[in-house]
């Protein structure tokens, strides 16, 4: 190969990310020097299901572009961009459409999961652009012919929907694009402080940007083994988040807490000062890069500007193969 892997990824500017998307993005940022990565805040995606939201979505792009940076995504290395101003992405999608058979999309499963759960809520999603959503996707990853893509367990049948269109075009047109694989991170899935999935609609989240006064209260929210009352009570590690925290921030340690926890050695007040202690260490260099990106007025424009520049010259090659192929001029 003349040129290293190329890597592509995205997220859709959610607001805030929390502790839980650290690991994603320390997988992101460990990638960087094996392939040539492209990662991008997903705004359209994001307007699929927040169209009356829409004003708040630039905002959360570039508080997002500060996490990353603040993480250790690097804009020497990493093209890192936003996907509304690079156009090209839009017309890709629009050529897809006509080759893909509504079938393909109807049978995505996240499709009807999500517009059930949003009806719940009392919000129709069932829009022509939410159920575009994989196909969107698929233009994301190919427009920049990826070779990989880093996501979650939850993104694989998008991948799949990817390759499949992939497939249909270079044999509908001639071969233009790569099948990309699927880049399975082993990321631990940290759960809320309440023992439930980390998530903003649980309100269970300890913030990335968090100060040391929330962290240390955030913490103190984790539930723990609720069969303890005095500190001597023998402890069941298994059913508490503590305990989870402290497998990924310090496993070292994990086995003698088990212990103490089980012997009724160690109070829950202790071993959650011990945590909070440990996130702090890992949270601070976060929470001060972050603030300097931040006082650098313009800084962040500045980056992203740089690498839309950059993925629209990929862009734009890309898309004037696939029109060749699709016109024949
Ligand atoms: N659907 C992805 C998510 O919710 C975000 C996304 C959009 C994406 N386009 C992408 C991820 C392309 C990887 C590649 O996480
Ligand atoms: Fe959880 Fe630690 Fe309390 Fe045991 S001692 S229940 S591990 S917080």
């Amino acid at each position: 190969m003349d040129r290293k892997g190329r890597i592509l990824s995205g997220m859709r500017p959610t607001g805030r990310l929390h502790i839980g998307h650290l690991s994603v993005l320390e997988n992101w940022a460990s990638l960087q020097d094996a392939y040539q990565c492209f990662f991008f805040v997903a705004d359209w995606h994001a307007l699929t299901t927040s169209f009356d939201e829409s004003r708040s979505i630039r905002a959360n792009a570039r508080e997002m572009v500060a996490d990353w940076l603040a993480v250790g995504i690097d804009p020497e290395r990493s093209v890192i961009f936003v996907q509304s101003l690079v156009p090209e992405h839009a017309e890709l999608h629009l050529l897809f459409s006509m080759i893909t058979p509504l079938s393909w999309l109807e049978r995505v499963p996240t499709y009807k999961d999500a517009v059930q759960q949003h009806k719940a809520k009392g919000k129709d999603i069932a829009t022509y652009g939410f159920l575009g959503y994989p196909l969107l996707q698929a233009a994301d990853i190919l427009i920049y012919r990826a070779d990989a893509v880093p996501v979650g367990e939850d993104q694989l049948p998008h991948l799949e929907l990817c390759r499949e269109v992939a497939r249909r075009f270079n044999h509908m047109y001639g071969t233009v694009f790569p099948e990309p694989q699927a880049l399975l991170a082993r990321v631990p899935l940290l759960p809320g402080v309440d023992g439930r999935k980390m998530s903003k609609s649980y309100a269970n989240v300890i913030d990335l940007a968090a100060e040391p006064e929330e962290l240390r209260a955030r913490v103190n929210d984790m539930i723990t083994d609720p069969a303890r009352i005095r500190k001597t009570d023998p402890g069941h590690p298994e059913v508490c988040v503590v305990h989870k925290y402290h497998g990924i921030y310090r496993p070292a340690e994990l086995a003698a807490i088990e212990e103490d926890c089980r012997q009724g050695r160690i109070g829950c007040v202790a071993c959650k000062r011990t945590l909070a202690g440990a996130l702090e260490e890992v949270m601070q260099p976060i929470r001060e890069r972050r603030r300097a990106i931040m006082r650098d007025t313009g800084y962040i424009d500045d980056v992203i500007a740089e690498g839309v520049r950059r993925a629209a010259a990929e862009a734009r090659q890309t898309m004037e193969m696939a029109r060749q192929k699709v016109f024949g001029v």
